[in-house]
């Protein structure tokens, strides 16, 4: 795909600045003054790291799997940092968040936004731990891989489906096989992270036994080490 990107300065969010464009579009800016992510969080959005919204086509029901994509994206474009991703696409460096994924559909478009800690990771009343790259690499070299992989890995789930996207997210995916904490809404479910299932979902063994399907909601990990890197 043949991207046309929109830089600006300041904006309130790319997500939002994105639905003027169409499919194809890209938009980028230095600072956000409301940066959002999931669950009506705040992406603290200060300027030096990336924020970037990608315009792309809606695929009906298989839309949501496009979370996996981008997710997957960052991790290939990143290889020198061993990135790994906590379901569906936190990406983790170190085990503390170095970049979250926003999906909103609009109309007829799938806008995917994208905030990664280039330079800073934000600390200050964070839920969880954060991590950055230091400014180790550009925003301008990690916009230019991510055009070139996305627009792939689009190609790729457009010709093939979600299979294997869903094979490259196993590589990457964190705590596959083992005892996780789901958050849902109304309880928390622990149990083993048995697989990804071809609709996306986590299939989670519960510890009496039964097995629930996980399609929302926020995963910790149990084991000792993340733990540790998860404080
Ligand atoms: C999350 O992990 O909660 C998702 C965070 C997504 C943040 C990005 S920054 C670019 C785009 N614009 C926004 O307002 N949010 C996304």
């Amino acid at each position: 795909m043949k991207w046309k990107t929109y830089f600006f300065d300041t904006v309130d969010s790319t997500n939002t600045q994105a639905r003027l464009y169409d499919v194809g579009s890209i938009v980028v800016a230095k600072k956000q003054t409301s940066g959002r992510g999931r669950y009506g969080r705040i992406w603290h959005s200060d300027i030096g790291n990336l924020y970037i919204s990608f315009v792309v086509s809606q695929f009906g029901i298989q839309t949501p799997l496009l979370a996996f994509l981008f997710g997957v994206a960052v991790c290939e474009v990143l290889p020198e940092f061993s990135l790994r991703l906590k379901w569906p696409n936190d990406v983790l460096l170190n085990g503390g968040k170095l970049a979250g994924i926003l999906l909103e559909q609009e109309d007829n478009k799938l806008i995917a936004g994208i905030g990664l800690n280039v330079t800073t990771a934000p600390h200050e009343n964070m839920l969880y731990q954060t991590a950055s790259l230091n400014g180790q690499i550009t925003n301008e070299e990690v916009l230019k891989r991510l055009m070139k992989t996305v627009s792939d890995n689009m190609d790729l789930f457009i010709e093939k489906g979600f299979e294997p996207i869903r094979e490259k997210w196993l590589k990457y995916g964190y705590g596959i096989g083992t005892q996780i904490s789901v958050k849902l809404p109304n309880e928390t479910l622990s149990g083993i992270f048995e697989e990804l299932t071809p609709q996306g979902a986590i299939s989670l063994k519960l510890n009496n036994g039964t097995r629930r399907l996980i399609t929302v909601g926020d995963v910790f990990f149990d084991n000792k080490e993340m733990k540790e890197e998860n404080k």
